[in-house]
């Protein structure tokens, strides 16, 4: 048997450790524990994503919470360490990349325990967002990189990575998706928030680049104070993205906004319902640039580069100055045109299988 600890930490996380977890019992040869570092604690940024998903409870949750992020990084260092000296794994696996990603990997190799990273070689290449940063030291010190897209191996092969250590086989984020559609078309959160298909926007935010920066989060609310005028938007918040609103008055311009409805962080079935049926989504995440993508679902993404460049030149998905102009142009471009069908193409290998071929190369792995 291979004994694997399977990290997970922030709500990103939930998603593409489900397919794992699965893939590796239907896999027969390994022994895994699933560490949760607490990161996301809230029960609607983490423990609704364990019921919905069906993922195991974890073995252990290191309860670390938030703060700043050389405390939380090293709480997380800290805490992971003698979860690793009394298992004795052959692997740590990480996702991702966030800070629960680089401290858990840190800890791997620092006991001399082989690193697997899942979702390897993405590249931003701005380093100003803390998950670039994640992203190019947890690459820098994995033994076993498996990537998402091709541009994931060109990075990896320009940084030097051995080419035997990196495996291109799709995206767990897509296995998720695929294998929870039919199940997110029953959800009833269309009619719970009074919406017609194709008849609204879904908003997310939570980049400090966005919602930290006030001169940049009033570009985008009053782009959103244009567009409410025209569609109803919809608007899942982050409690950092809430925080900010209050902190700096924007309560008021917000609450406004007859069409835009601001809701508590939901679940994933309700979220994958929201995005399929939506006209369009303005985001400034990761992973819905590439859900949109398989969705069909015209993206905005309010961000000046993306580190999943497949999402652009094969999927929905377009990038958007943080600018009000900019906002309201692609905007009107969407609705004026919706989305060029013909250049839509599913990414490569985002069929629903990565989790499996990820659980047979480590099996078969003998480095
Ligand atoms: C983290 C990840 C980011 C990911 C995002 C998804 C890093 C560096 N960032 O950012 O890559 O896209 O998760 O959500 O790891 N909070 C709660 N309840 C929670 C969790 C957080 O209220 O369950 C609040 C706290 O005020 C906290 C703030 O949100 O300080 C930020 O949380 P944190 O985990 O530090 O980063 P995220 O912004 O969520």
């Amino acid at each position: 048997m291979t004994k694997i600890i399977c990290v997970c930490g922030a709500r990103p996380n939930f998603m593409k450790i489900a397919p794992i977890m699965r893939a590796f019992k239907a896999n027969g040869n390994f022994e895994t524990l699933l560490v949760h570092t607490g990161q996301h604690y809230d029960e609607n940024m983490s423990k609704l994503f364990f019921d919905e998903l069906n993922i195991p409870k974890p073995d252990i949750n290191l309860e670390i919470g938030s703060a700043s992020h050389a405390v939380q990084t090293a709480e997380i260092m800290k805490c992971f360490e003698p979860v690793v000296l009394d298992f004795k794994p052959d692997y740590v696996l990480v996702v991702g990349d966030v800070n629960s990603t680089i401290a858990c990997g840190l800890v791997a190799v620092k006991l001399g325990v082989k690193l697997i990273h899942v979702e390897a070689g993405l590249r931003s290449f701005d380093r100003d967002m803390p998950e670039e940063i994640n992203r190019v030291l947890t690459d820098s010190i994995s033994d076993l990189l498996f990537v998402t897209e091709q541009s994931g191996v060109d990075n990896l092969i320009n940084e030097g990575v051995n080419p035997d250590r990196i495996h291109f086989v799709g995206n767990v984020m897509i296995d998720t998706l695929l294998a929870n559609k039919e199940k997110a078309a029953q959800s009833d959160v269309l009619s719970r928030f009074n919406l017609e298909p194709s008849r609204y926007a879904v908003i997310t935010l939570h980049r400090p680049s966005n919602v930290d920066d006030m001169e940049k989060f009033e570009q985008i609310i009053s782009a959103f104070e244009h567009i409410e005028k025209d569609i109803k938007l919809i608007f899942p918040i982050h409690p950092r993205t809430r925080n900010n609103i209050s902190k700096n008055g924007l309560n008021k311009r917000v609450k406004a906004m007859k069409n835009l409805m601001l809701i508590e962080p939901i679940g994933y079935l309700d979220f994958l319902c929201l995005m399929s049926n939506a006209q369009l989504m303005i985001t400034d995440s990761g992973g819905i640039q590439e859900e949109t993508t398989i969705l069909g679902v015209p993206c905005m993404t309010l961000r000046e580069n993306t580190e999943r460049p497949v999402t652009i030149t094969e999927g929905t998905n377009r990038l958007v100055h943080i600018t009000t102009d900019d906002i309201l142009k692609h905007y009107s471009e969407i609705k004026n045109d919706g989305q060029a069908a013909d250049n839509i193409k599913t990414p490569n290998l985002w069929d629903g299988n990565a989790a499996e071929r990820i659980a047979e190369t480590i099996a078969n792995n003998k480095n």
